[in-house]
């Protein structure tokens, strides 16, 4: 019998964040680690997703071979039969099975996609004009291929019929619309596709109450994202430990000197709470407990920026030991199975729409 699968991916375009390690790496490498007898695990690089904004094209492939190399400095085990580590691009079947559900998917429903709205720097005026008038989006100019990157996006779990997706909580309207396009699939053409579970019974599986979200230093009203106008409020995974800490201290704050846990009213205390719990493996309300009160939030940082110094520290020690040898063999090795499972799936569409002849 074959396993139920975990998967998930993470762009290769810049360094990659503490949003990113904690949001989308570490809960599959948990997993990788404790649960390899019970489900494959799919951990890809989603390298087509690389440049739905624009990129440096001539720095890419190095990236993409440095995020595998992340990943197993993240202590993905590359020695097991049930863990593959793969690009995107060298699955076709991706691509081809993006065409397909391109064709059953509404306009209306990418173009309701926060991070699409974000990234494509649609002012107020502009996301007016689209409330108004949905097919005025096609003259904006934005690439087609960000506004179209949760269809691929659903391709890529759909094809393996991955059941439980780790993601951060700014992917998890395209896992939404991913259960959808499989649902409207399966309902006009018979069960296709696995449907991933939704996303309360994911957060369980990952014991999360809710989806992960760190917030930017500088300003904690936004994500982190690697995407950010300015390096102050992101901490890369790349950073020296000196120069991480610095950002923390110099994290925005507020003048209510009372370190307590509110989003909405104190959200640059509340992000490092949560970085704090994270870095120490302990349960947020601990952490909050142990902080509860503490007036001087300078020493607060103090303890934040340490914690912060150590981790990369020693993530970039583990960086420093990963034989890129091994990763290389690991991803040609993983990305010959993966055309293999993901062309079974890849066919019974075709054969579904009628490209190809019914068995
Ligand atoms: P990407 O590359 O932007 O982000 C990778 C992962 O990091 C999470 N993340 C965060 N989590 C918490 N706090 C943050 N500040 C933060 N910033 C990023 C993201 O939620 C994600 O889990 N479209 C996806 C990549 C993708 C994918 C997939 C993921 C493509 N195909 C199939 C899962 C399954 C993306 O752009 O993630």
């Amino acid at each position: 019998m074959t396993k139920p699968i975990i998967l998930t991916g993470l762009r290769a375009n810049n360094d990659l964040t503490l949003g990113n390690y904690f949001g989308g790496m570490l809960p599959i490498i948990d997993m990788a680690q404790q649960k390899s007898d019970e489900y494959q695990i799919n951990m890809f690089i989603p390298d087509l997703h690389s440049f739905t904004t624009p990129i440096k094209h001539e720095l890419l492939y190095s990236q993409i071979i440095q995020t595998a190399k992340l990943f197993a400095a993240a202590g993905l085990p590359l020695d097991n039969d049930s863990i593959y580590l793969y690009r995107q691009s060298y699955v076709p079947a991706h691509s081809e099975l993006t065409w397909i559900l391109d064709c059953f998917t509404y306009t209306g429903e990418l173009a309701r996609m926060t991070q699409f709205k974000d990234k494509s720097n649609l002012d107020e005026s502009k996301l007016l004009l689209l409330k108004k008038e949905q097919n005025k989006l096609l003259t904006l100019s934005t690439s087609v291929g960000l506004y179209n990157y949760p269809v691929l996006m659903a391709a890529d779990i759909l094809l393996y019929g991955a059941k439980y997706v780790p993601v951060g909580d700014d992917q998890t309207q395209h896992l939404e619309f991913t259960r959808d396009i499989a649902e409207r699939m399966n309902s006009k053409f018979g069960e296709l596709f696995v449907v991933p579970e939704a996303v309360k019974k994911q957060h369980e599986f990952f014991g999360n109450d809710q989806g992960l979200r760190i917030m930017d230093l500088v300003d904690p009203t936004r994500k982190m994202s690697k995407s950010a106008t300015s390096d102050k409020g992101v901490i890369f995974l790349s950073d020296t430990p000196d120069e991480a800490a610095k950002k923390i201290m110099g994290a925005t704050t507020d003048d209510k000197a009372f370190v307590a846990y509110d989003p909405l009213e104190q959200p640059g205390i509340s992000n490092l709470l949560q970085i704090s719990a994270l870095l120490s493996g302990k349960e947020l309300e601990a952490v909050i407990e142990k902080h509860a009160g503490q007036e001087r939030y300078g020493d607060f940082k103090k303890e934040v920026a340490e914690q912060v110094k150590s981790f990369l520290v020693h993530f970039q020690e583990q960086l420093k030991q990963v034989d890129e040898a091994a990763v290389m063999s690991k991803l040609e090795s993983s990305e010959k199975a993966m055309n293999e499972q993901a062309n079974a799936t890849l066919y019974r569409v075709q054969q579904a729409v009628g490209l190809r002849p019914k068995a």
